[in-house]
């Protein structure tokens, strides 16, 4: 249903690549992937603009270097700063926002203003392990697996539709901070995979 909204407007605009957003906190790894990813031929989306709440984040820096547009939220004051933010995606005519790392909340209004157009990745198999700290919460109820989900965003956390999920396993020697390693390595092939499963027509 979301999906083939989406496809809709693609065809109805006769534009080939989603015009993407992604919003970052940290390290953008994850960002870094999707960039590299858009600019392979079949690619469906451009990555025309970059948010961070953290202007510290690693990620800026490779942002920078590839001259993509960013700005800086902290989202101290969420209201003001989503308006602010919705107007800049107005103006940039942004169809598609991808979450990669970000870790502020959306707003029930936000997320209804780009309904069924926000994904975000989730370092467990949804719907377990939603929330923060995954990894250590895994380990320690001795799973045998853990994985990586892709979701459209809506307004519970981490709840909506599930795109894609790739299954990881555990070892006994693994700990929080191997197991998040294995599952980014994992990551960084799902997030583009799922771009392809949803505008398939690419
Ligand atoms: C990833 O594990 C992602 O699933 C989670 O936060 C981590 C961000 O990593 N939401 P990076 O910033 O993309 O390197």
């Amino acid at each position: 249903m979301e999906k083939n909204k989406l496809n809709l407007m693609v065809k109805s605009i006769g534009i080939k690549k989603l015009k993407t957003a992604i919003f970052i906190s940290g390290n953008g790894s994850n960002m870094k992937n999707l960039i590299r990813f858009s600019k392979i031929k079949n690619s469906p989306i451009v990555v025309d603009f970059v948010l961070s709440n953290n202007k510290k984040a690693n990620g800026i820096t490779h942002v920078k270097k590839n001259k993509i547009n960013f700005k800086i939220f902290d989202f101290k004051q969420r209201d003001n700063d989503e308006k602010k933010i919705l107007d800049i995606l107005k103006k940039r005519k942004i169809q598609l926002i991808c979450l990669a790392g970000f870790m502020k909340i959306l707003s029930r209004n936000f997320i209804k203003k780009f309904k069924g157009k926000i994904l975000n990745i989730h370092p467990s198999l949804l719907p377990k392990y939603k929330g923060l700290n995954t990894h250590e919460r895994v380990i320690l109820n001795n799973e045998k697996f853990s994985g990586c989900t892709v979701h459209i965003v809506n307004a519970r956390l981490d709840s909506g539709k599930i795109i894609l999920q790739k299954q990881v396993r555990i070892n006994k020697k693994d700990n929080p901070e191997t197991l998040s390693k294995k599952i980014l390595k994992q990551e960084h092939i799902l997030y583009p995979k799922a771009l392809k499963k949803m505008f398939s027509k690419f």
